[in-house]
C-alpha cells in the first residue's frame, strides 16, 4: 500500500466516523499550543479554521506525491505564518495534531500504514522550505 493510498485510506476512516473534525482538530491544537488560540479570535463562524485545514489536507496529498505547487504552497505559508509568530515546529505540528486526532476519531480502524503515511506527511512538511 501506498503512503498515498493510507492517507487516502485514513481520511475516508474518519469521515466515516466523523461529522465535523474542525472542533476536535483546533480542540487538541489548542491544548498543544495555548498561546496561539487568541489568534483565531476573529474566526467567529470557524471558516478560517475549517479552510485552513481543508487546506492543509490538500497539501499533504500533494506533499506525498512531491507535487512542486505543494511544496511552495507550504512554503509560503510557512513564511506567513512567521507573522502570527508561528514557528517551523508549531507550524508542522498541526500535521502531527491532525494524525494524533484521526488515530483517536478512528480508534481500531486504524493501521500502522496510516500513521506510517502521515509519518511521511510530517517528514515532507519539515523539508518544504523555500
Ligand atoms: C499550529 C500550527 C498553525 C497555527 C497556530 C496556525 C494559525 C493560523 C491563524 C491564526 C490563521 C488566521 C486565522 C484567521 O484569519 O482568523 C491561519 C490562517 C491560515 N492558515 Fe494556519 N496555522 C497553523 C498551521 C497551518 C498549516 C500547517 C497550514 C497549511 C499548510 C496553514 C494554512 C493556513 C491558511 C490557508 C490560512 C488562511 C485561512 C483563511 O483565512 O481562510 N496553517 N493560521
Amino acid at each position: 500500500m501506498t503512503h498515498l493510498t493510507a492517507f487516502t485510506a485514513s481520511l475516508e476512516t474518519v469521515a466515516e466516523r466523523c461529522e465535523d473534525v474542525v472542533p476536535p482538530v483546533y480542540a487538541a491544537l489548542f491544548k498543544r499550543f495555548p498561546e496561539f488560540e487568541d489568534l483565531f479570535v476573529l474566526d467567529i463562524d470557524q471558516g478560517a479554521r475549517g479552510h485552513m485545514l481543508n487546506e492543509a489536507l490538500s497539501m499533504a496529498e500533494g506533499l506525498l506525491q512531491d507535487d512542486p505547487v505543494a511544496i511552495s504552497f507550504v512554503s509560503a505559508e510557512r513564511m506567513n505564518h512567521e507573522g502570527y509568530g508561528i514557528g517551523d515546529d508549531v507550524f508542522e505540528g498541526f500535521f502531527q495534531v491532525m494524525a494524533d486526532v484521526f488515530r483517536t476519531i478512528s480508534g481500531e480502524a486504524w493501521s500502522s500504514e496510516m500513521s506510517a503515511a502521515w509519518d511521511k506527511v510530517y517528514e515532507k512538511a519539515a523539508a518544504a522550505k523555500l
